[in-house]
């Protein structure tokens, strides 16, 4: 960006974020942005996370307002932990495409199938998806969520990827479905031996929503939280980092003279990137748009997302 234009962008983002302050008073808000989100939102929260922080945050919170700043479907486990809030997203168009990848007639088509078989759904799913679904997981909990159940099957939806992972780590008999996420799975070997070979003393972290191929050169293998302890923990002075590029913002945060080199450039997941600092603001302003569960819904819904919560 030019240098005029750059100043003037701050300029507007000083005064985004003075109004921002007045307004969490305003409406006892707080602000919940995941790692993905572009750094002028990670910057003003009051809790970055993962999915799973962030939906315990949203459990908690004694705030009025929850102004989620991610993808829809995790607005909407806020909505169904949090029934009595109000639940903002700056952008409704903040969608994710690999929650969209299962209905709930395939679904119920193949729980018909496999009676005996408990439901495990990642989080990255609709509220009616969750309502058909004995207990949801993160990536950061699912190994944990799988070892947990008394059952000889499992029904596993919708990441395929992340599904063979943690059917790999724990030996269980898992039904998977055939989602994925379109910005991990974009991840190729090809993508990953190039930055091997630009950058030799490297390790390779990468997360499990990728492909099985990919996920087998990790040095090491976690969800985006467990990604950034391992690199805040490491000796090492080099990462290629096989998540989405705005966990960048935290990385160097925690280790500013450490190096981060995203394996592609192509890890940008465009959803969570439609929520700017302007559109937070607005919401927050116009008290729109909200996040709607129907109640019949949540009420389905709540369960799996609380047994969740209560996995350690
Ligand atoms: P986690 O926050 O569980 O690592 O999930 C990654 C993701 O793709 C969120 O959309
Ligand atoms: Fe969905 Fe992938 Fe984007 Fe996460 S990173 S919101 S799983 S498309």
């Amino acid at each position: 960006m030019e240098a005029l234009a750059l100043e003037r962008k701050q300029e507007q983002n000083r005064e985004l974020r003075v109004r921002l302050e007045q307004l969490k008073k305003e409406r006892n808000a707080i602000i919940l942005a995941h790692y993905y989100q572009r750094d002028e939102i990670q910057e003003v929260a009051d809790f970055r996370g993962d999915s799973f922080l962030l939906a315990q945050k949203a459990a908690e919170t004694e705030a009025d307002v929850i102004v989620f700043c991610g993808v829809h479907f995790m607005g909407e486990s806020a909505k169904i932990l949090a029934p009595n809030k109000t639940v903002l997203i700056p952008d409704e168009r903040a969608g994710c495409p690999m929650a969209d990848m299962v209905n709930v007639d395939g679904l119920r088509k193949l729980k018909a199938q496999h009676p005996n078989a408990k439901v495990v759904t990642y989080i990255n799913s609709s509220a009616e998806i969750k309502a058909e679904t004995d207990i949801c997981c993160t990536s950061a909990n699912a190994v944990k969520v799988i070892e947990s159940l008394d059952a000889e099957e499992i029904i596993w939806v919708p990441d395929k990827n992340l599904g063979q992972y943690v059917q790999d780590q724990t030996g269980k008999k898992m039904i998977i479905w055939e989602g994925y996420c379109n910005t991990h799975d974009m991840l190729t070997v090809k993508d990953v031996m190039e930055m091997k070979a630009k950058y030799p003393e490297a390790e390779f972290v990468v997360h499990p929503e990728c492909r099985p191929e990919v996920v087998a050169m990790g040095d090491y293998v976690g969800s985006t939280t467990s990604i950034l302890e391992y690199c805040r923990k490491s000796d090492r002075r080099q990462f290629i980092v096989g998540t989405e590029d705005g966990t960048g913002y935290q990385l160097r945060l925690d280790s500013p003279d450490k190096e981060f080199h995203f394996a592609t450039k192509f890890l940008v997941c465009p959803n969570m990137k439609v929520n700017n600092l302007k559109k937070l603001v607005k919401c927050l302003e116009t008290m729109k748009p909200q996040i709607y569960v129907p109640p019949a819904v949540a009420d389905k819904a709540r369960t799996s997302l609380e047994r969740m919560l209560q996995v350690r």
